[in-house]
């Protein structure tokens, strides 16, 4: 298939590392294979509105590696094969998948490069079985995305997450508090089992490993008795009591596809207030956890994953995610990427460390 021109679009939530992603597609499009480049806004909705689509050279990518966010803009909403759409006051859901085949013809992009999650991954392949020759990139600070040991935006997401326990640390010391740290990661706990490690939390409480108070509140009560006077706890926000439910902020609805989780960090400092003689205090690292500069791991794995994106399509390598597999980047199909997420196992190794750590995985 001859290329001339492809196009790239980031969807879902950002992530520190895109910018990286994007620049690496832009610069070895040009230099190794004298394509354009087409830079489509705010994910898949900019291919609904070809306006928002605007040409990318090597100055626009100059100088963008250490930014966060996206430069394309991007939304978490736009599914154009279930697009929300208000109808006599209530939300219709509209495929609107054959407009943007149209309009990719019609902008002239010959190959996409869809940079984003699970669900953006989904759309790609949705677009791919309609014809489009289409290769992803898998983002998320979650690192819940299959066949990829890692997604770019975790690593930076870390860092802040280790960062804030260890200032929350010598303020736990000082007032000898409980400290509860909830950090983002959906239905998986990488960043709080990672982050918690790192950062030498008593207490770690992931989506994987349903919690027992009672027990976490004996393990604070023992640590107290051996001289440490506080505690630190990671919270994830899909983690759940044993026998009860996630705490979620907002269901799914007609509007809001997903639900939006948060909560837990709160939910577990009452629990605890009403078995143990001590001041709680709650954390949520929310959003900071998806902004900021990206790590130098994420700035050199988004940029090999851009500059692979572009090979896989000199070599019509469509309807594939590049992906990192230990040290090496290499592609798989999107459907085993998306089969289903990638979940911290309760069994096994770095649970283990962390167990072997002395701390306390909340069973
Ligand atoms: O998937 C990335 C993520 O940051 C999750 O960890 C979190 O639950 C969600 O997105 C938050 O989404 P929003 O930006 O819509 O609040």
């Amino acid at each position: 298939m001859a290329v001339s021109t492809i196009g790239i679009l980031t969807g879902g939530g950002d992530c520190p590392g895109l910018n990286a992603v994007i620049r690496g597609v832009v610069k070895s499009a040009i230099i190794c294979h004298g394509w354009n480049v087409i830079g489509i806004e705010d994910g898949f909705d900019g291919l609904l509105n070809p306006e928002k689509c605007r040409p990318l050279t090597l100055d626009s990518v100059r100088g963008i590696l250490p930014r966060g966010g996206t430069i394309l803009g991007t939304t978490n909403r736009g599914n154009p094969f279930e697009y929300p759409l208000e109808q006599d006051g209530k939300i219709i859901r509209v495929d609107y998948s054959d407009r943007v085949v149209d309009n990719i013809r019609q902008l002239g992009i010959d190959a996409l490069v869809a940079v984003g999650g699970e669900g953006s991954v989904k759309i790609a392949l949705g677009l791919w079985q309609k014809g489009v020759p289409v290769v992803g990139v898998p983002k998320t600070i979650d690192n819940d995305l299959r066949e990829t040991d890692f997604t770019f935006g975790y690593n930076t997401a870390l860092e802040t997450a280790t960062d804030a326990l260890d200032k929350l640390h010598t303020t736990a010391e000082s007032h000898h508090r409980v400290m509860i740290l909830e950090v983002m990661g959906r239905y998986a706990g990488w960043i709080a089992l990672e982050s918690g490690i790192a950062g030498g939390a008593d207490v770690i409480l992931i989506p994987e490993i349903p919690f027992d108070i009672a027990r976490i509140c004996t393990a604070i009560k023992e640590r107290s008795a051996r001289g440490s006077r506080f505690s630190i706890i990671v919270a994830a926000e899909g983690a759940f009591p044993m026998g009860g439910d996630r705490v979620v902020l907002q269901s799914a609805s007609e509007k809001q596809a997903i639900e939006r989780l948060g909560g837990i960090g709160q939910f577990v400092a009452k629990k605890i207030e009403q078995c143990l003689d001590m001041d709680v205090r709650v954390t949520v690292l929310g959003h900071l956890q998806r902004g900021g500069s990206p790590t130098t791991f994420d700035r050199a794995l988004g940029s090999r994953f851009g500059t692979r994106a572009v090979q896989m399509i000199a070599d019509g390598e469509f309807g594939r995610m590049a992906c990192l597999k230990g040290r090496s980047i290499t592609s798989v199909p999107m459907e085993d990427a998306i089969r289903d997420l990638k979940l911290v196992d309760p069994q096994g190794e770095i649970v283990a460390a962390a167990e072997d750590l002395g701390i306390m995985l909340g069973r």
